[in-house]
């Protein structure tokens, strides 16, 4: 793709999304982003099996929410509407605040207190959103906001937002036209369940319209303590480290459990022992992200440990993992996961007796 081109997701696949020639577009040059080939997890899997990294961090908040923010905030400002307002984790009110921002719409944010990582807080700040620390946990935020936006004049741009699906359904367009073929499987972290059925609907999409010839399995995965899906039961007290996918009863939950059924494919939960230790072996591949993006890491490994992935015959597997937001945004985590450096006296024998180099 030629970046000097490069218009945003909506004028990339323009003729796929709900937008017409007067939609005023609102884009910060989202999507397009980097699909990496793991050299170490292909190994771990075997032979014939090709892994990919979809890294949505390289959006330009951070995170995958910018691809349906882009549509959302558009759509508000086609349809006059003069503020947005949302519930969020972090990564949506980041997001939410950067292109309502650009819009010159007021955005109103409500997120659960001292539940959010530093960096998306300081997104939310920065881009003047009025951020509203709601003495609750997610799913409270966002009884509230639906409430509000029913009644009053501000539009919801959480993924109940339609137009958020839309815009999030162009990273399976992608990959899709990068690897000139659909995955065999597709794993991706779980949380409110907007981007599983974003990235079904669009592999759907492109297979009806004969891009693509075959569908992937889709295979979710949630943090242990915040896995109501998996157990077919609300959590009211939802617990797991990756704040993004603290979630206890996930507004898409239907559409979520269809595309894992359609796709047969499966929603499962891995540990946050499993989840930092899926984090930590991706920087030690030069890929940083933040703990719910390594969910989809962990699961394939604990699907790997498990069998799962027996595949007869010699054609070759191709596995995409969404890798959904930077390690930058949550840099607490980073830091308390690995042993803190201390600080010495400015002697070059010392640096070198720590830096364990020789002559
Ligand atoms: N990964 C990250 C980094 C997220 O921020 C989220 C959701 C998910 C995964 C899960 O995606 O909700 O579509 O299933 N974050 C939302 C937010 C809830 O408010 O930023 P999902």
């Amino acid at each position: 793709m030629d970046a000097a081109k490069y218009q945003g997701v909506i004028k990339r696949y323009f003729n796929y999304l709900p937008v017409g020639k007067n939609t005023p577009v609102i884009t910060l040059l989202e999507g397009n982003t980097p699909l990496i080939f793991s050299g170490r997890l292909s190994e771990f899997l075997g032979r014939r099996f090709k892994v990919y990294l979809k890294f949505e961090g390289a959006n330009p908040t951070g995170s995958f929410k910018d691809r349906g923010m882009t549509l959302a905030v558009s759509k508000a400002k086609e349809e006059k509407q003069v503020a947005v307002i949302c519930a969020s984790t972090g990564n949506t009110s980041a997001s939410a605040a950067a292109y309502a921002s650009r819009a010159g719409l007021k955005c109103i944010v409500l997120i659960p207190e001292g539940a959010i990582a530093l960096g998306k807080l300081a997104q939310a700040l920065i881009h003047q959103a009025v951020v509203i620390p709601i003495k609750g946990n997610f799913d409270t935020a966002l009884s509230l906001v639906r409430e509000i936006s029913a009644n009053y004049p501000v539009r919801l741009v959480n993924s109940l937002n339609p137009h958020r699906i839309e815009g999030q359904k162009t990273a399976s367009f992608e990959i899709c036209d990068t690897l000139g073929r659909a995955p065999d499987f597709h794993i991706l972290p779980v949380g409110n369940a907007g981007n599983i059925t974003a990235y079904w609907k669009g592999y759907k999409e492109y297979k009806a319209e004969g891009r693509i010839r075959r569908l992937p399995a889709m295979l979710g995965f949630q943090a242990k303590g915040a896995c109501p899906i998996v157990k077919g039961r609300v959590f009211k007290h939802p617990k797991t480290l990756a704040t993004a996918i603290r979630i206890g009863n996930p507004a898409s939950w239907k559409k979520a459990e269809a595309a894992r059924d359609q796709s047969k494919g499966l929603i499962d939960a891995v540990s946050d022992r499993e989840i930092i230790k899926a984090y930590k072996m991706l920087a030690l591949e030069g890929i940083f992200v933040e703990p719910a993006s390594a969910a989809s890491i962990a699961g394939l490994i604990k699907l790997k440990q498990q069998g799962y992935f027996k595949q007869p015959g010699r054609k070759e597997v191709v596995i995409t993992c969404t890798l959904t937001g930077h390690g930058l945004k949550d840099p607490d985590i980073a830091v308390k996961s690995v042993r803190t450096p201390k600080s010495v006296s400015p002697d070059v024998k010392k640096i070198l007796r720590i830096a364990k180099i020789k002559k």
